[in-house]
């Protein structure tokens, strides 16, 4: 059975909560400028084994914005209230998806008693450069000035992959109406939010659990080359790549994703069922 839920944040923000099955807990977040409706292949396709959560991220989806100048902190925060009420007896698995890394290595950072495993897919540790940065705050600005889609557009080809858009053209106007429905509000707090996120690069070699990166053969957001570098550094880390893939292998490939994140929490120490 799947529950829509609203809870409180760390900063009196609405957080939009979904929760599906039973079994060890598994925490969806998802990436930039999307919301939680991007992981519907993994809810239903998991749920069968794991207590399945997925949260939309301030400002997107149905969750509120109420402080435009938060941190991916306070993002971590979030997802710390959601799994104190509903997953708060046994180590939990998150899984976040770029900006979803992003919030999952904060989360790591404060609360890695907590965790049972981490699947970091198409992210990065390393925080942005000044000139990423710039772009950044410029796109925080075009958004407020111009709206949603004047930024985001461009995204789009960067986001899916050439045989996504060919042969899954009902993938490509699902995600673009997300991003269309995100508002210039939200894309500029999150813009801001990033360009100020931390340096994990040097913690890798603490991160001392499960660790499944999963990168898209057809990313060049999040490149193989780049996520197989950093991986390697992880004291567990591994590797799986999507070859069909782009940014967004859950939703372009979702078998093949839910089956590694199956696979992977099987094999430590979360089995399901
Ligand atoms: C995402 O997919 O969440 C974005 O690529 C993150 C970013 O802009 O760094």
């Amino acid at each position: 059975m799947t529950h829509r839920l609203t809870m409180m944040g760390s900063r009196g923000n609405a957080i939009s909560v979904t929760a599906s099955g039973s079994g060890p807990a598994l925490m969806l977040l998802h990436g930039f400028p999307l919301d939680q409706r991007m992981w519907q292949h993994q809810l239903s396709g998991l749920s069968d084994a794991y207590q399945v959560l997925s949260m939309d991220l301030s400002g997107f989806g149905q969750s509120a914005l109420v402080d435009e100048d938060y941190r991916v902190g306070d993002l971590a925060e979030d997802v710390e209230i959601v799994r104190r009420h509903l997953a708060p007896e046994r180590p939990i698995a998150v899984c976040g998806l770029s900006m979803g890394g992003y919030v999952a290595f904060e989360y790591w950072q404060r609360y890695r008693s907590r965790l049972g495993a981490l699947i970091l897919a198409h992210t990065r540790p390393a925080a942005d450069t000044t000139q990423q940065q710039q772009a950044r705050l410029a796109m925080a600005e075009a958004a407020l000035q111009g709206g949603t889609w004047a930024v985001v557009e461009g995204m789009l080809p960067k986001l899916l992959s050439s045989s996504t858009c060919d042969q899954q053209p009902e993938v490509a106007s699902f995600v673009a109406k997300m991003m269309r429905e995100c508002a210039p509000s939200a894309i500029a707090a999150a813009q801001r939010a990033m360009a100020s996120r931390s340096d994990f690069s040097d913690q890798l070699p603490l991160m001392d659990i499960p660790v499944l990166t999963v990168a898209g053969a057809q990313d060049t957001l999040a490149p193989v080359g780049d996520t197989e570098r950093w991986t390697a550094r992880l004291p567990q880390g591994n590797l799986a790549t999507i070859e069909q893939a782009a940014h967004l292998s859950p939703v372009e490939c979702p078998d093949e994703f839910s089956t590694c994140v199956r696979t992977f929490l099987q094999s430590h120490d979360m089995p399901s069922g």
